[in-house]
């Protein structure tokens, strides 16, 4: 078996592991009358609202950060990257600051995993945990390929995205946009700080840069449904999408 087969195969034995571990007993304790893991189920997005003065904070952190640019070296020997043409480097770098979050930065995503953590597992059904984090600002001037074309994100099964937008979203302010199988599309609107949970892929999905002048925000939680929570955010690369190993313990590892 290839590499990359074997490790395909871990990720279905995981999944499987999931379906076995996280049975009806987890939904019930999570979700008493089954609306909000039916109505994520049926969707496959959700979205809610935090803290203003956690948000505050995320983002200043935020603001603190080290840029580093989305790059084939940018991933975490244990994770697997996304392959990446030139154009798309280019593309995706432009306009768009992708950051090596801080430890500060890592806290308050930590602080707000922490506020949302039982929403969230309402809506999966079971606890979860952090796969990988990343963070970026984007502007008037990002580009229209990678994460801002329509996509679906093509993660082994059972890893959903947790956006937090620590601002309001919209059109205007740049949010996220779905598009569902009828053709029907949906861009997330709030007027404060927001996260978003969604199938990443399953649902067609793309980021909608923000009017000329305006600048979005967004710490982008990789997440997986799991026995217990485990909510310490970590930073693989700007380009990690998942670890290689689905039992691998993100929490124990540091890039
Ligand atoms: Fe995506």
């Amino acid at each position: 078996m290839s590499d990359a087969n074997e490790r395909r195969h871990h990720w279905d034995s995981y999944c499987r592991f999931l379906g076995e571990t996280l049975g009806p007993s987890f939904r019930t304790r999570y979700d008493i009358w089954h609306e909000k893991y039916q109505t994520y189920a049926q969707y496959g997005v959700v979205f809610g609202g935090f803290s203003a003065e956690r948000a505050e904070l995320l983002q200043d952190a935020l603001t603190d950060c080290s840029p580093e640019p989305v790059s084939p070296e940018s991933v975490a020997a244990q994770f697997e990257g996304t392959p990446l043409t030139d154009a798309v480097v280019a593309d995706v770098n432009r306009g768009t600051v992708f950051y090596r979050p801080s430890a500060r930065a890592h806290w308050w995503m930590a602080e707000i995993a922490d506020e949302i953590a039982e929403q969230v597992a309402a809506f999966i059904g079971s606890p979860w945990r952090i796969l990988s984090t990343r963070a970026w600002q984007l502007s008037g001037q990002s580009g229209d390929l990678g994460a801002n074309e329509w996509h679906v994100d093509g993660l082994p099964e059972s890893i959903a995205k947790l956006m937090i937008f620590p601002h309001a979203v919209g059109t205007e302010k740049g949010t996220t946009e779905f598009q569902f199988a009828d053709g029907q599309t949906l861009a997330i609107e709030s007027a404060g700080p927001t996260w978003a949970l969604f199938k990443s892929s399953e649902l067609m999905h793309r980021g909608v840069r923000p009017s000329e002048g305006t600048t979005r925000y967004v710490a982008e939680l990789t997440i997986i449904p799991s026995p217990r929570f485990d909510l310490s955010p970590v930073f693989a690369g700007s380009n990690a999408r998942h670890p290689l190993e689905p039992w691998f313990r993100s929490a124990t590892y540091r890039y």
